[in-house]
């Protein structure tokens, strides 16, 4: 398949957003309810403005269609789009803390062949790049399989408040990148 991993740029946010949703209400079905997955799609899941504004953020192209996204941060909010309250856009310490893997979602037509991996590895290069010695991420259960594959470790539940009396498990991971 003939695609291209780019930087998101602003403009492509109403894609992005609409590439999200058609993932996370496919992807994540076996994972978790109708009602956790609208849930999550109202608030946590969605465009952080600030990771493509970071030039952090990346897409994955076919034919001028998003078919993935992704990307890595050197700020603390670990996840959360920009609907989610809970941001903190403070710069981490490369040195001592790790950078931040953010918002990976591929269409469902898409799935298992190698984007979600790609865009990983892309941004995994960059953080290290940028001397970051670690990168950890908050796995949704979906997402859980992915990151296990590529290295990452954690397997603690954890459960959020993700509104209207909803709540959703999560699972911290890291990997150290050198
Ligand atoms: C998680 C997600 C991004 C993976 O994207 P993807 O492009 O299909 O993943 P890849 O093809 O790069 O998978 C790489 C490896 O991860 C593992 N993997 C990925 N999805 C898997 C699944 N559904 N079941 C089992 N293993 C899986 C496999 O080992 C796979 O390698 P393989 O296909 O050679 O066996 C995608 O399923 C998705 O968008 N899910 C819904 C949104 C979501 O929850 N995102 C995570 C946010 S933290």
């Amino acid at each position: 398949m003939d695609y291209v991993i780019r930087k998101a740029k602003l403009d492509d946010r109403p894609a992005i957003g609409r590439l999200i949703e058609a993932s996370a209400r496919s992807l994540s079905r076996g994972d978790y309810s109708e009602r956790q997955i609208e849930a999550a799609v109202a608030s946590v899941f969605g465009v952080d403005t600030n990771l493509i504004l970071d030039g952090t953020y990346f897409v994955a192209e076919s034919a001028g269609t998003l078919i993935g996204c992704g990307g890595w941060s050197k700020r603390r909010t670990l996840f959360g789009g920009d609907r989610y309250a809970a941001r903190d856009s403070g710069e981490l310490d490369p040195e001592s803390e790790p950078a931040k893997i953010r918002a990976f979602f591929v269409h469902p037509d898409y799935a298992r062949r190698g984007i979600a991996r790609a865009i990983l590895s892309a941004c995994e290069s960059e953080a290290g790049a940028r001397g970051f010695r670690s990168a950890e991420l908050m796995a949704t259960l979906p997402g859980l399989k992915l990151y296990r594959a590529c290295g990452y470790e954690g397997d603690g539940l954890v459960e959020y408040d993700i509104g209207d009396g909803v709540r959703i498990e999560f699972v911290p991971m890291r990997k150290e990148l050198r």
